[in-house]
């Protein structure tokens, strides 16, 4: 599952790579970004993969889906953007909701800004007492180059990778 879906570039790579998976997409798709579900649907179908991905329109906060339903969960600068939950710890202990035992996740968000996600170290605590069996945290810088522009705070400065199995 692809947590924030947007135009669904990412889920679309990964249904090509995987190519006997079955994928979810949700997103909100609020007034704030111009993608939809219907585009979503339409991209899917252009590139081949519209029978293998299924598309929600959800919030993040509250996903209408069973607790350990996925063996895999994406997210990709999604939770900084929830509003309807202030706490973002929250956020992410919903993802982690529906992954099942031992399942994987990977979510890129801005997790080093505190104004945001508050104190890093706080937020990785949070998710081991959860009960995370694996919990890895990278800077995005430090796994791609990114060019200087977007090496600014207010861009992909404070971009964290959390990966792990729940
Ligand atoms: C920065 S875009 C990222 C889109 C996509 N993940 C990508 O990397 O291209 C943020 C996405 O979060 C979605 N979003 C915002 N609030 C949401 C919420 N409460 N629940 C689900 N999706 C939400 C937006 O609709 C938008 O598609």
């Amino acid at each position: 599952m692809d947590i924030g879906t947007g135009s669904d570039s990412l889920i679309i790579k990964l249904a090509k790579i995987f190519p006997k998976s079955f994928l979810t997409g949700i997103d909100y798709w609020g007034g704030d970004w111009e993608y939809s579900k219907a585009q979503c649907q339409r991209n899917a179908e252009i590139e081949g993969v519209s029978d293998r991905i299924d598309f929600l329109k959800a919030s993040a906060a509250e996903l209408p889906l069973n607790d350990g339903e996925f063996e895999i969960v994406v997210s990709c600068l999604t939770f900084d953007e929830v509003k309807d939950r202030k706490n973002k710890t929250e956020v992410i202990k919903e993802a982690l909701r529906v992954l099942k035992p031992d399942g994987v996740f990977v979510f890129l968000d801005l997790f080093k800004d505190e104004k945001i996600f508050g104190d890093e170290k706080e937020l990785l605590i949070a998710l081991k007492v959860h009960g995370v069996s694996e919990l890895n945290s990278c800077k995005l810088a430090e796994v791609i180059k990114l060019p200087k522009l977007l090496l600014n705070k207010k861009v992909l400065g404070n971009a964290i990778i959390l990966s792990g199995r729940r």
